[in-house]
């Protein structure tokens, strides 16, 4: 090693001790006769320190010429500082520098390397490997290795296997768009990267491997948000001869373990929550249960009174922000413009006010009585000095609405702490879900999660009725993973893509394999897939996965470093006998 230790690990006990670090320059302050560089490298920030007239000069001359990131080699001795800085691990000694090597110089960063940064997103993203020598994008990458690595332990203890499974598969229309890779062996074809390894990990099954896991890259051609990105990585995993408790208990564990490893935290059991009962109470499918604020319907307590907009309505139904009774007028105008945005999009928010002193104000008042009023509190279990807050409409948009009003309401009263958690399975998703655009049913997990079986005899007549053994696991508000019971027979999973409006020849090109396979000796079996990037920032406290991933791609898909996609040469086309058409940027 070039180096004796590292820029973190020095301490009072090390005092007179002869040294070598290896870093880069943090920064320098140049007091005239002193000199000082703070050397940083992934364990912390060691101080260095020169004195004019002692320092040798030329070593003082040498350290002068340096820059920020200069990458040094520096030889002394520990010395005990005169003023100690309690923030820093090693802010009790200071190097005295004797001699200095300049490896490598630096350029100007064109950001500055500390944990706030004076960088935009994309300058950052450009020179991504300046902006993981900070802090805090260095300490997320880390979390991610812990994290990884107790999910390998954990699954190695209860005896699942890793398997690579291959990246140049085949493109199927389910789920999102695929990413595709001309083949240039078979022109005119196409492999597709996988966007889970859904069908193989099932194949191991009938394999026999009975427990499998894998740590795995997926391909998702999607609208990015804050918590998507095109590739990102999943912990996948499968078991045989197994029920859904069993898949629940065993991944509620993985998930406990990595509480308990990485973050020191004992996360409770974690509670099931039907799909139904979610909605209900949470107008979505993926609750932040950190906090209570249920909604409660108020449709027989609130129609038949002459308001209009409510007697017309499929459904009534609102929150109690608790002690928020005094809310301006400015206040609750801000909370009806909320709502009304275009991604909310309700049409108008009604508010009751119960006074401290037990009297009700609302913007409805003359409609309601204050007894009528109070049945709707009771509704609540209100106290004097909550607000209501009461949406109406069709009744999925305004469980839609109201969930945005309640998250915002959270976040609004300090009740989102991203220190605290809350897990939670959704289970008992509906089989199906109606897609307006192509006016047909499609699969809402994927078509290998198998039907209830009490539910089979309604694909028929009701398919949107129908319930699937398929569960989330959700925190804080976010579906980390999912996954289901499978189907294991070819008859159930031939009827399952008649459903979905395959034709049997259609079923069989693309899906043949799985079903032959299903003919010999297809164990039953279940599984889940967490988004790993999700987990790592919901460990991390971060919004964003992207700081969880070294090499992220922007909102656009762009990776601003290497600078793809990008044009390939006609040459490379005609090898892949691919003719592109002329595009516009
Ligand atoms: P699913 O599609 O629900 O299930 O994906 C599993 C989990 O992966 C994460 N995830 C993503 N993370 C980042 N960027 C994305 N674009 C992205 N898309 C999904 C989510 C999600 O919960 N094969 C099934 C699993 C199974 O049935 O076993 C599957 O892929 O956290």
């Amino acid at each position: 090693m070039l180096r004796t230790h590292t820029c973190g690990e020095l301490r009072i006990e090390d005092v007179n001790k002869p040294v070598t670090l290896t870093g880069w320059v943090q920064r320098t302050r140049d007091k005239g006769s002193l000199l000082w560089i703070d050397l940083r490298d992934r364990y912390g920030i060691t101080q260095l320190f020169l004195e004019e007239g002692k320092t040798d000069a030329s070593v003082l001359q040498t350290a002068r010429t340096t820059g920020r990131e200069y990458v040094l080699k520096v030889q002394g001795t520990v010395v005990e500082r005169l003023s100690k800085n309690d923030k820093m691990p090693t802010g009790d000694i200071e190097v005295k520098v004797s001699s200095i090597e300049i490896l490598n110089p630096s350029k100007v960063p064109p950001f500055t390397i500390e944990d706030n940064t004076d960088g935009g997103d994309d300058l950052r993203m450009k020179y991504r490997y300046l902006d993981l020598r900070r802090n805090p994008v260095r300490e997320s990458l880390q979390l991610r290795h812990k994290m990884a690595q107790q999910t390998r332990i954990y699954l190695d203890s209860l005896n699942f296997i890793e398997v690579e499974t291959p990246v140049l598969i085949k493109s199927t229309p389910e789920g999102a768009r695929d990413f595709v890779v001309p083949s240039r062996m078979n022109p005119g074809e196409f492999y597709a990267l996988p966007q889970s390894p859904q069908t193989f990990k099932q194949l191991l099954m009938v394999s026999g491997f009975d427990r499998y896991y894998q740590i795995v890259k997926c391909f998702r051609d999607e609208d990015l948000r804050a918590d998507r990105q095109p590739e990102f990585t999943q912990i996948d995993c499968e078991m045989a001869f197994i029920t859904q408790e069993d898949i629940l208990n065993t991944f509620e564990g993985l998930v406990r373990h990595l509480f308990k490893t990485v973050k020191g935290i004992d996360l409770p059991s974690v509670p099931h929550m039907s799909y139904t009962d979610a909605m209900k109470y949470y107008g979505s499918d993926k609750p932040d249960t950190r906090f209570e604020m249920k909604f409660a319907e108020l449709n027989d307590v609130a129609q038949g009174k002459g308001f209009q907009v409510f007697d017309s309505a499929e459904l009534v139904v609102g929150i109690c922000a608790q002690g928020c009774a005094e809310y301006t007028r400015k206040q609750l105008d801000e909370l009806t413009e909320f709502v009304k945005r275009p991604q909310v999009g309700a049409k108008g928010l009604v508010y009751v006010q119960y006074k401290a002193d037990g009297t009700f104000k609302s913007s409805v008042d003359k409609f309601y009585s204050a007894d009528d009023l109070k049945q709707w509190a009771e509704r609540f279990n209100a106290k004097p000095g909550d607000l209501l807050l009461v949406l109406s409409g069709e009744k999925a948009k305004t469980q839609k609405a109201l969930n945005e009003l309640r998250l915002k309401m959270g976040d609004q009263l300090g009740l989102r702490d991203k220190n605290k958690f809350a897990a939670l399975w959704v289970i008992d998703f509906p089989l199906l879900e109606w897609n307006e655009e192509t006016q047909r049913y499609h699969a809402m997990h994927h078509p290998f999660t198998s039907p209830k079986r009490e539910d089979i005899q309604l694909l028929d007549t009701n398919p949107g009725a129908v319930r699937a053994n398929a569960y989330d696991m959700v925190i804080n508000g976010t579906e980390v993973g999912g996954g289901s019971i499978r189907i294991h027979d070819r008859a159930t999973q031939q009827l399952m893509f008649t459903h979905l409006g395959f034709s049997d020849e259609e079923a069989k090109k693309q899906f043949g394999f799985l079903m032959d396979a299903f003919e010999f000796g297809a164990p039953p079996h279940g599984g889940i897939a967490f988004g790993f990037d999700r987990l790592c920032s919901l460990f991390g406290g971060a919004d964003s996965i992207r700081d969880f991933i070294a090499f992220p791609k922007n909102n656009a898909g762009r990776d601003m470093m290497i600078d793809t996609p990008s044009a390939i040469s006609q040459e490379q086309l005609n090898e892949l006998s691919i003719a592109v058409q002329e595009v516009k940027k």
